[in-house]
């Protein structure tokens, strides 16, 4: 199938970064619903979508309004290996800044049950509510409307990191890695899932990240060196959102 090439956007910094990447999800979401009904999401973790969950639930913002939440179902591209009350819990952040504003069916929030001491168990959990959830024969990848990710200084993306074995998964949809340097599992879709989506969406600020973003973008083909580089929709689009810091070594 074609690969098309990402699109890039750059805002001035996180506040009109966060507002173009909730238009984009506002867009995605009422295509998704005018078409199928229901809008299927995988949510991002890390501090950068903070600012993007917290205007999307903003009552004074016209996104609460245009997203039909009760049509739509948020999944995590990773979680970390916690409990959803834990600080570092994605599901968490996400609870806090946007399902405890909006008015939302529980059953449409799928959290990965990051509780279960065993993380295998747990991702091969998660792999069935995904696949339950789009109704698959085995094989068949989901095809998930819209799917934020963030990228690390390291060039990980989800918690695909460099040098670890889920980068060359092809099979499962979900899996559990042993992080060294956190001394942890995190849990992640794995990059089938991610490109099988109808949009995927990098959210990137701050110069800390401008490195990576070059060596991502325009660097030569390392994925397992920088993972972000493995995201490629087989058939759909690539946005990348940067603000003009993570995207100053770009044309560098
Ligand atoms: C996570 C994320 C991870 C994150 C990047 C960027 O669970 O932490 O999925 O991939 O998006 O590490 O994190 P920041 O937005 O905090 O820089």
């Amino acid at each position: 199938m074609r690969k098309v090439d990402p699109e890039i956007r750059v805002a001035k910094d996180i506040r009109e970064l966060s507002r173009m990447a909730a238009r984009e999800f506002a867009e995605r979401a009422v295509e998704a619903v005018d078409r199928r009904g229901t809008f299927a999401v995988a949510l991002s973790g890390g501090s950068t979508p903070e600012s993007l969950y917290d205007l999307l639930a903003d009552p004074e913002e016209t996104f609460v309004d245009r997203v039909s939440w009760n049509n739509s179902h948020f999944f995590w591209g990773d979680e970390r290996h916690v409990p959803p009350d834990h600080p570092q819990s994605n599901y968490r952040m996400a609870n806090n800044r946007l399902f405890s504003r909006v008015s939302i069916p529980k059953e449409n929030v799928h959290r990965v049950q990051a509780e279960d001491p065993d993380a295998d168990r747990a991702a091969e959990k998660y792999g069935l509510a995904i696949r339950d959830f789009f109704r698959l024969r085995n094989g068949d990848w989901p095809r998930f409307d819209f799917i934020l990710l963030g990228l690390g200084v390291d060039g990980h993306t989800a918690s695909l990191f460099p040098g670890t074995s889920i980068l060359h998964e092809k099979k499962r949809m979900v899996a559990a890695e042993w992080i060294e340097k956190f001394e942890s599992y995190r849990i992640s879709m794995t990059p089938p899932v991610l490109n099988h989506a109808a949009c995927v969406a990098f959210l990137v600020s701050g110069d800390g990240k401008a490195d990576a973003v070059r060596e991502v973008i325009r660097g030569e083909f390392r994925p397992d060196r920088f993972p972000a580089q493995l995201i490629r929709p087989v058939n759909g689009r690539l946005i990348w959102y940067l603000d003009r810091a993570a995207a100053a070594r770009l044309c560098a």
